[in-house]
């Protein structure tokens, strides 16, 4: 493969979308081809995947069917959009990807790490990041930033308690602990241009 694959993940409000909409148009100001995509989603049949994964309507929905559904998302999005698009030789940034499903599922959820794993290695062929960025939040301040005092307005996910998204924060930190040769914590209580500073020089370090 000769182009390169950047994850950039976080917990709920850690402004993922903001430094990937500025990564993709510092690449592109470089003659970078860039192809910006998400988890779950990212292709037609991903994206009815994720219409039920994140539908309120199933509170009971156990953490083994999340990270199946989650890895299926992943697999037709790999298999559709990750993979050609490396292929051609183009910059893939993604918003979430595999460390999202051990974040979430395998440490919050208490499935473990080892399991999530072994259900992503499938989904992906053994596909990874070459460079993850997880953007460092208190979730507390996340979920302030993403919805105010309007604690009702998130999906089946978002809307879990603080403590769960506290234990997401640690499965982050932890999964970018176990693999530091592909992984850049970052800052996110910083502000976005700061934020933003450190990913280019981070890229350009360890990407050329
Ligand atoms: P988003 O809000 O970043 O689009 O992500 C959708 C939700 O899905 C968010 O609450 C995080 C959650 N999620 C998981 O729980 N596991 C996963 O593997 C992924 C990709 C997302």
């Amino acid at each position: 493969m000769t182009g390169s694959f950047i994850v950039m993940d976080g917990v709920e409000g850690c402004g993922k979308s903001t430094q990937i909409k500025l990564l993709a148009e510092a690449l592109r100001a470089e003659n970078y081809e860039v192809t910006v995509t998400h988890e779950p989603g990212g292709t037609p049949v991903s994206e009815r995947v994720r219409e039920l994964l994140l539908d309120p309507q199933y509170p009971e929905m156990t953490s083994l069917t999340e990270v199946m559904l989650f890895c299926a998302s992943r697999a037709q999005h790999c298999e559709q959009v990750i993979r050609p698009a490396l292929q051609a030789g183009r910059m893939v940034v993604c918003d979430r990807f595999a460390s999202a499903t051990c974040a979430y599922q395998g440490y919050a959820g208490s499935l473990g790490l080892e399991l999530v794993d072994s259900v992503n290695r499938i989904a992906t062929g053994g596909l990874e990041p070459d460079l993850l960025f997880v953007l460092d939040l208190d979730p507390a301040v996340g979920l302030r930033r993403k919805f105010g005092d309007d604690e009702a307005s998130g999906d089946r996910i978002e809307e879990k308690s603080l403590g769960f998204h506290r234990q997401v924060r640690e499965g982050f930190l932890e999964y970018a602990r176990l693999r530091p040769e592909r992984s850049v914590v970052i800052d996110a209580d910083a502000n976005a241009d700061d934020i933003h500073a450190a990913i280019i020089q981070c890229v350009s370090e360890r990407l050329g």
